[in-house]
């Protein structure tokens, strides 16, 4: 955890925040409960909920809060354990010691909960869009009817898309952990093993040296499918092996890192040509990364540079300004540059997408590619994002845009024919938005140019 005072000025800020917006009433927190996986005692991994952990840090199921606007009172919900508990958990801290430990001065039963929220009868109840359906159960049952807050989301987004200093060095952290976890796959790629064994190495770092990973480990000869989670395959000659993969650290801050290996350990010509498209348009967006632009800016600037690519290998023909509005990137990119991250490997998406990633007056595309956008907004100091293009050869995708006429004259289908067994790549760094520019988060880079991914792998 971080220190009280951590805890106490969020939550100070918070409440400034809704009062500077006209809000009043309370604010109620729900922490997350334990999920089972079968039966009762089985459960599905801890975690708590991200917001909770923002505002409280408390790291224990069957927390709540209510915090008053007006008043500034703050109490903390839950129950101390029985000795029926104890036998299975161990002593524990009384949850009174605990809310003061992040500031709280008043605690009381979870079973008071009902009782305050009925005695603020007539009075504004702000409340979360909940990130599980136990919670939005629970939210049923305490406020039948009531609907998550606007106005209390945006100003949690306002707080928590801005990253504190001691937060950015967990994530530095996380990355650190990120970096070692690939470096370890990429030195495990191997013919004729089967992929989830490497899954196995990497995911063992990121237990044994942190909480586990930032989100299920993509990592797959098939990187076309963006998100294939399978790892069933024996590692073949020639193929693309995308390793998408992260880091959760034990403070709960993620990263996120993709790398594309050759599994021979040379690319050939061909591959050498995507990547080295792939690989430029990720220096490009890092190179634009800065406070005022718009990340959808940066988006439709590296679609340009890989239409540009794409082009000059014949595969799409025009003037790259219209390809760009008619949208051709999104064939062989169809999903957005990058997403914000921090206690969320897809920071606070669980709060709504559009108000994390847009501003008022920015609307979502609906695109493919820029439609899938999830970080749109003007860039500002504190942000932390994901710089990730891809291009992808998706049999499927090309097929329909041929039959539906969708690439209009820019698409060469024909050359594209050539590359309905390529795969896909993809190459992700995360990085921190500052004053003047942008930093790359952790303490390296992780191997990426075609000479330095070769270079690495033969060691
Ligand atoms: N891990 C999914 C992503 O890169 O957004
Ligand atoms: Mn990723
Ligand atoms: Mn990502």
């Amino acid at each position: 955890m971080f220190s009280k005072e951590v805890y106490v000025r969020r939550r100070a800020a918070l409440l400034e925040k809704m009062r500077s917006e006209g809000q009043s009433g309370l604010v109620l927190f729900i922490g997350n409960a334990e999920a089972p996986a079968q039966y009762k005692n089985n459960c599905y991994k801890w975690r708590q909920e991200s917001s909770w952990l923002y505002f409280f840090g408390i790291d224990e199921p069957l927390y709540a809060a209510v915090l008053d606007i007006d008043s500034g009172e703050e109490t903390i919900f839950a129950n101390d354990v029985e000795l029926d508990d104890i036998i299975w958990m161990g002593p524990q801290t009384p949850v009174r010691e605990k809310a003061l430990a992040v500031g709280v001065k008043n605690s009381a039963p979870l079973s008071k909960l009902e009782e305050c929220l009925e005695k603020a009868a007539g009075r504004d109840v702000h409340f979360l869009p909940p990130s599980r359906y136990y919670n939005t159960m629970r939210l049923e049952a305490l406020l039948p009817g009531k609907t998550p807050s606007e106005a209390l989301t945006k100003a949690v987004i306002g707080l928590r898309i801005i990253k504190e200093d001691i937060e950015i060095q967990e994530i530095d952290k996380a990355c650190d952990l990120g970096i070692q976890m690939h470096s370890v796959a990429r030195d495990a790629i191997r013919l004729g093993i089967v992929e989830q064994e490497i899954v196995g190495l990497m995911e063992g770092i990121a237990l044994a040296k942190g909480w586990g990973t930032s989100f299920p480990t993509i990592l797959t000869q098939h990187g076309e499918t963006l998100h294939n989670h399978l790892h069933d395959k024996v590692i073949e000659p020639g193929k693309l092996m995308v390793i998408d993969a992260g880091v959760e650290n034990n403070m709960h801050y993620a990263s996120d890192f993709t790398r594309t290996y050759p599994t021979s350990g040379k690319f050939t010509t061909k591959q050498r040509e995507i990547y080295q498209i792939v690989f430029e348009c990720n220096e490009l967006a890092f190179s634009l990364t800065k406070p005022g632009v718009t990340y959808r800016e940066v988006h439709l600037a590296t679609a340009r540079k890989m239409l540009e690519g794409l082009s000059a290998l014949g595969l799409v023909k025009g003037d790259l300004d219209e390809m760009v509005a008619a949208g051709i990137a999104g064939l062989f990119q169809p999903h957005g540059l990058g997403h914000n991250m921090g206690l969320d490997v897809h920071d606070m998406e669980d709060l709504g997408e559009n108000l994390v990633g847009y501003e008022p007056g920015q609307t979502r595309a609906r695109q493919l590619g820029l439609g899938s956008l999830r970080m749109a907004r003007h860039l500002a100091p504190g942000y932390v994002i994901t710089d990730e293009p891809g291009i992808y050869f998706i049999p499927a995708l090309i097929e329909k845009f041929k039959r539906e006429g969708l690439g209009g004259d820019f698409v060469n289908y024909q050359a594209l024919e050539g590359y309905y067994d390529f795969g896909g790549i993809r190459l992700e760094d995360d990085v921190l938005v500052t004053a003047d520019g942008a930093r790359r988060l952790g303490s390296g880079r992780l191997p990426i140019s075609p000479d330095d991914v070769e270079k690495a792998m033969a060691k």
